[in-house]
């Protein structure tokens, strides 16, 4: 077994001594950070295999360090303790990306076991594929569901895409309408499904590193390059390189892409020879690629390049008769992740969901259910155990299904008494917390504001436990008539 590097974060010096003791006992190197601040400095020269994270440290919010982490490097795998082990942190947590999440007290054996399980798997996707593994271990789980006649079609093109193999495939959609599924569909029915599926999320790596990324290095390229290294390209040879938000990539990135397709050649950074490559790349954007085009902001001749095969997912609101397939699915998947034995949802609740807008699409749906099973210990889903929202707010926003709201109104209009923009500006920040399950930094992005000034006006709207589990999820303006289960019979 690898020997690993290891940051330990927690405040607590005891807790720091013991998993140190064991750790390094067991063959790792082990180094500590107390604070958040002490933990970035720490990280500043030491590079880890895994983090051990105190979910609540002195001076940072709940989880913010793990938003941080996975923000640079998603792949490191952040094992988060917390003595406050009944709140959603651990919701939160995973939607953040942790891979384990250990509540305190502990037993030193069950952290020794979870260390060892991320050790293992590492092994393990290195020697069977030392890229495209951990991403299709993932979705091997994860199933693309739907019987409405629009999932039906995009089946089909799924199907047609992977078996001609074209060589470039654009995937556009809202957030949460199920591109990244979708690009593991056409990869594993394709003829390239043994070769790796590398993913590049292009919004979330820094404009100067996005091109080391992608095309690697050779050694001395530059100041830090003290080895030769691969970039993804040359690590999905024969597989799919995966553009994830494409839209957010710069020009200069965007031509240089362009010059990949159109030669199937690329030069490490820094390499004088031209190396060949046979991959397909999918990229996927939620932007309007066409918008952008005109306003000069993405390539025109790369939009057509990548247009030429196109699938458009629908907003899960335009393709609701989906919504039952999909409660179903999510309900046997969410039991199977969390040993629960619910049996369907009643039709009352299915209705609520029916109603909904969805504008997180079917990631809100999914992470609805997945709160309603986690709080409640019922067979049968009812509608107190989606609406949270209280009758006045309920009222205000027509629809409210856990931790999101949505207005009516999709034109806003200055009432004549006049408005606080503050609570306005509140409100929307809640709405996009709660839609995100607290995930800053797509909350930010969704209202268009920097992390930190997202950061500044939580604190500053005393949102910074939001959203937190309610003390008692009931819906006072809802009557509790609906106890029949409605076996949800897809078709
Ligand atoms: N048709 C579907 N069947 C089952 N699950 C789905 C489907 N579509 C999406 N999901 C689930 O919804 C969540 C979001 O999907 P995914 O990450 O693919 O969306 P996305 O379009 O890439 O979103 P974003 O633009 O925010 O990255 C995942 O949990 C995924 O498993
Ligand atoms: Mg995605």
């Amino acid at each position: 077994m690898d020997i690993g590097r290891i940051l330990i974060i927690d405040d607590e010096n005891l807790v720091c001594w013991s998993l140190a003791k064991m750790l390094k006992r067991i063959g790792h190197l082990v180094e500590i950070a107390n604070t958040g601040t002490d933990a970035r400095l720490k990280l500043e020269n030491f590079t880890p295999d895994l983090i051990l994270l105190d979910a609540s440290l002195p001076d940072i919010e709940d989880l913010q360090l793990l938003e941080e982490f996975k923000a640079v490097k998603p792949d490191l795998p952040v094992i988060v303790m917390t003595a406050n082990y009944h709140s959603n942190l651990a919701f939160q947590a995973f939607s953040l990306g942790a891979e384990d999440y250990i509540g305190k007290p502990f037993n030193i054996d069950i952290v020794e076991r979870a260390v060892q399980k991320i050790f293992v798997q590492k092994q393990l996707a290195k020697e069977v594929n030392p890229a495209g593994e951990k991403l299709r271990k993932k979705y091997e789980q994860d199933q693309l569901v739907g019987n409405c006649p629009s999932m039906v079609d995009l089946f089909k093109t799924i199907n047609i895409c992977a078996r001609n193999d074209c060589k470039t495939i654009l995937v556009l959609g809202e957030s949460g309408t199920g591109k990244e599924l979708v690009t593991h569909a056409i990869h594993s029915q394709s003829a390239r499904k043994d070769a790796p599926l590398v993913e590049v999320n292009c919004a979330s790596i820094p404009d100067n590193l996005l091109e080391n990324e992608l095309f690697g290095h050779e050694k001395g390229a530059y100041t830090d390059a003290g080895t030769r290294e691969v970039g993804v390209f040359e690590l999905a040879e024969g597989g799919t390189v995966f553009l994830d938000e494409i839209g957010d990539m710069p020009l200069n990135m965007q031509a240089k892409i362009l010059k990949v397709i159109e030669n199937r050649k690329f030069r490490r950074l820094g390499g004088q020879k031209e190396i060949e490559t046979d991959v397909r790349i999918i990229a996927a954007t939620n932007h309007d690629l066409t918008k952008m085009v005109q306003q000069g902001t993405f390539r025109g001749d790369l939009f057509y390049r990548l247009n030429m095969m196109c699938l458009i997912l629908k907003p899960l609101r335009e393709r609701k008769k989906c919504i039952p397939s999909m409660v179903e699915y999510f309900i046997d998947r969410l039991n199977g992740e969390y040993g629960r034995a619910v049996e369907g949802i009643s039709s009352d609740a299915l209705k609520l969901l029916m109603a909904h807008t969805w504008p997180g699409n079917v990631r809100e749906l999914r992470n609805a259910l997945e709160r309603a099973m986690m709080l409640e210990q019922s067979k049968i889903l009812t509608i107190e155990h989606f609406c949270v929202c209280s009758g006045a707010e309920q009222e205000k926003s027509g629809s409210c299904i856990y931790g999101c709201s949505v207005p009516v109104a999709s034109t806003i209009i200055l009432p004549p008494e006049g408005i606080s923009i503050e609570e306005v500006e509140k409100e929307y920040i809640k709405q996009a917390l709660g839609r995100y399950d607290g995930n800053q930094t797509k909350a930010a992005k969704c209202l268009g504001l920097t992390l930190d000034t997202l950061r500044y006006r939580r604190k500053k709207f005393g949102l910074e436990k939001y959203p937190a589990v309610p003390s008692s999820i009931s819906a006072p303006t809802v009557e509790k008539k609906d106890q029949d289960p409605a076996k949800i019979v897809p078709g």
